[in-house]
């Protein structure tokens, strides 16, 4: 791997797109690796929450890398939009926890990958926005879609529209992210959350994740269901046992992940 540093420690992983020359944009290579990272650590059993981030002070990703779409024709642009489409639904769709640590930039494909993360956090210092506009294109990883998801209609239009960065001040006042905090303790923050999230259970937090991912499409009576089956689902588990044994028990509960 050129571009994706990856290191597993007491169960976290920390996954760092790493191409600081040009602010960690995304070319067919990052993407390539990224999606390679995370469909390891979908199946790696030590990997129970996911970090990701970017390499050096001043950002996260500023994006798809622009200085592929001179050349491109209108086909290879719907390719490009699907495969960083699907290169994302394959962070989204990671069973276990993934949360983004924003430590700058985070513009085009760079917030569109943050929104396809679980949860985020923000340095101070993070720009969020989708200037797709200021080149005379859209967002086509998809930003038309999940940020209206995350903030609402009328504010994520006003982003996509004008394209203007918004501070990470504004990005918590709107939702579209959870927390910020300073530029020297951003990765430590993100260490404890993913430490919180470590002592749930991972069978439950995977079934969590399923039961709103797939239900976001649909109507509140489909997403009911899918949450029933969901909760089902959970009831097949061992650690749903030992959870309700543990409390009753008033001990901290032992997740096996079964
Ligand atoms: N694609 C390709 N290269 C990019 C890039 C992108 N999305 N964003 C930054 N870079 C490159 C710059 O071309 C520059 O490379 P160079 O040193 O070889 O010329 C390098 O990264 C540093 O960027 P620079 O613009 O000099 O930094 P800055 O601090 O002055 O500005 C930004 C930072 C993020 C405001 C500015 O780089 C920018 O607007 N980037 C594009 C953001 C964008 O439109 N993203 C959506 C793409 S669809």
């Amino acid at each position: 791997m050129d571009f994706i540093k990856q290191e597993i420690t007491s169960g976290i992983a920390w996954v760092t797109i790493d191409r600081q020359s040009k602010l960690n944009a995304l070319n067919s290579q990052v993407l390539d690796e990224l999606e390679t990272t995370f469909l390891k650590l979908q199946k790696n059993a030590e990997a129970k929450v996911v970090i990701i981030t970017g390499a050096g002070p001043k950002s996260f990703v500023a994006g798809a890398d622009i200085s592929q779409f001179p050349s491109m024709t209108p086909v290879e642009a719907q390719k490009l939009s699907e495969r960083g489409q699907h290169v994302f639904s394959v962070v989204e769709d990671t069973h276990k926890p993934v949360i983004a640590a924003v430590n700058g930039f985070a513009l085009g494909g760079g917030c569109e990958l943050a929104m396809a993360c679980h949860i985020r956090i923000a340095s101070d210092n993070a720009q969020f926005g989708q200037p797709e506009v200021k080149l005379g294109v859209i967002a086509g990883y998809g930003g038309t879609q999940r940020l209206p998801r995350l903030v609402g209609t009328g504010r994520a239009l006003d982003m996509l529209l004008t394209g203007r960065m918004v501070n990470a001040q504004e990005a918590l006042d709107i939702g579209l992210v959870n927390a910020i905090y300073s530029q020297d303790s951003l990765l430590e923050e993100a260490g404890k959350k993913a430490d919180e999230l470590m002592q749930q259970g991972p069978q439950a937090q995977a079934y969590t994740l399923q039961a709103v991912y797939s239900g976001m499409g649909k109507t509140l009576k489909d997403g009911l269901q899918e949450e029933a089956a969901a909760f089902r689902d959970v009831f097949d588990t061992e650690d749903r046992i030992e959870g309700a044994s543990a409390f009753l028990e008033r001990r901290s509960a032992d997740f096996k992940n079964r």
